[in-house]
This record gives structure tokens, sequence and C-alpha cells, in this order.
């Protein structure tokens, strides 16, 4: 009598077990998403090239890249813009995203050749409808709108998913896009 107790005990806390590790093993997967907004396998082209010449429309000869009052002067200057971007006292930007062509594709989309790129358009990456209904309002990224951007993200584009409080200083925010000026520029013909 005993020992049947005791078995069917066994059993139940087995599955138990089992409950609890699925459980663990299923909040592993989604804490991620949950605290950066990542989605870890995507492998999407998320406009294709009739879509992009319409969006890009009025505004495909403006090259942003070459607006150089951006560019530093001083290597200081350079160290600076690269603590701005990648350090958790600037804008840790570096840690959810890439930058250039080559980089592997981290948990937010791409960076590279940002300046005058419509919204929600990097590849590799599911956005938000957030950020997909901004594309459809024609919003392309500039100095400017980058930078109100990082000033408040979800006060900028309510609902967007890049967990990121906003950055204040105005200094600190000119400084990553002045990083992103230098480190983001595509290549010619890409
Ligand atoms: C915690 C991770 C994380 C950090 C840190 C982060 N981002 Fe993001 N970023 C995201 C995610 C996720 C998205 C996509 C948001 C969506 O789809 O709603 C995004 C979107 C963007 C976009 C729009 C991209 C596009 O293709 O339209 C820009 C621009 C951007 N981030 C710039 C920055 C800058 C600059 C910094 C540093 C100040 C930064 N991000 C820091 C996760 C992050």
């Amino acid at each position: 009598m005993f020992s049947l107790d005791m078995r069917k005990y066994v059993n139940n806390a087995r599955g138990m077990h089992w409950l609890f590790i699925v459980l663990i093993i299923g909040i592993a997967f989604y804490l991620p998403f949950l605290i950066f907004g990542a989605f870890p396998y995507n492998t999407k082209t998320n406009t294709n090239p009739v879509e992009m010449e319409k969006l890009l429309d009025g505004i495909e000869a403006v090259d942003f890249y070459a607006m150089n009052q951006y560019l530093p002067k001083s290597s200081e200057e350079i160290q600076k813009e690269i603590d701005a971007f990648e350090t958790w006292e600037g804008g840790k930007c570096r840690f959810c995203h890439a930058v250039k062509k080559d980089d592997r594709d981290r948990m937010a989309p791409t960076l590279y050749g940002i300046f005058g790129r419509p919204a929600g358009v990097g590849n590799n990456y599911t956005y938000s409808d957030a950020l997909i209904n901004m594309k459809g309002n024609g919003l392309i990224w500039t100095p400017e709108t980058l930078d109100a951007f990082i000033l408040n993200p979800s006060n900028y584009i309510p609902g967007n998913r890049m967990r990121v409080e906003g950055i204040e200083d105005p200094e600190i925010r000119k400084l990553i896009v002045n990083y992103l000026m230098r480190e983001s520029k595509p290549i010619k013909g890409e």
C-alpha cells in the first residue's frame, strides 16, 4: 500500500518537474523579447525595391552622409563618440545594433546606412507595428529625426519595441549622431 502511494507520488513529482523545466525554458526564450524587443532568428526582407523607390520619392538625391558638419575633428572627439554609442553611460546602442555592413545581426535592426533610410526597412528583423506605421507615414531617418527619436523613443514612436530610456543630454545625442554619420556610411553602390 505504502509503496503504491510512493510510486504515485514519484510519478506526480516527475510530471511536476518536467512542467517546471518546460516553464523555465519558455520564460528563458520569452525574456529577451520582453526586455530587449529581440527576435532571434529572422531572415526576412522587409521592403522590395519598388516599394523602396516609392518611399524615397523626392529625397533619393539627398546625401545625408555628405553633411560634414557632423564629422569630428580630433581623435579625442572620435573616442568620445565611440563611448557615447557603445557604453552604458552613453546610449548603449552597440549592445543591440549592428552598424557596419558585415557586422553580425544583433537583436535589433542594423543601423548600416541609416541616414536617408525610411523607418522600418532593415532586413532580417521583425519590426513592431508602430515602426511599420511610421514607414507608411513617410518617416525617413535623418540627423534630426534620429535625434528626436533617441531623446524619447516611446514618445516619438508610441508602441515601438526599442526599450531604451531617452537620452536627455543633447551633447550625447549629437555624439551618437556623429558616430553613426561616420561609422554607418554605406559603401557606394550597395
Ligand atoms: C535594448 C536594445 C536596444 C538598444 C540599447 C537600442 N536600440 Fe534601437 N532599436 C531596438 C529595437 C528592438 C528596434 C526596433 C523597434 C521596433 O520594431 O519597434 C530599434 C530601432 C531603432 C531604430 C529604427 C531602425 C529602423 O530600421 O527603422 C533606430 C534609428 C535606432 N533603433 C537607433 C538606436 C540608437 C541610436 C540607440 C542608442 C541610443 C539605440 N537604438 C539603442 C533596440 C535597441
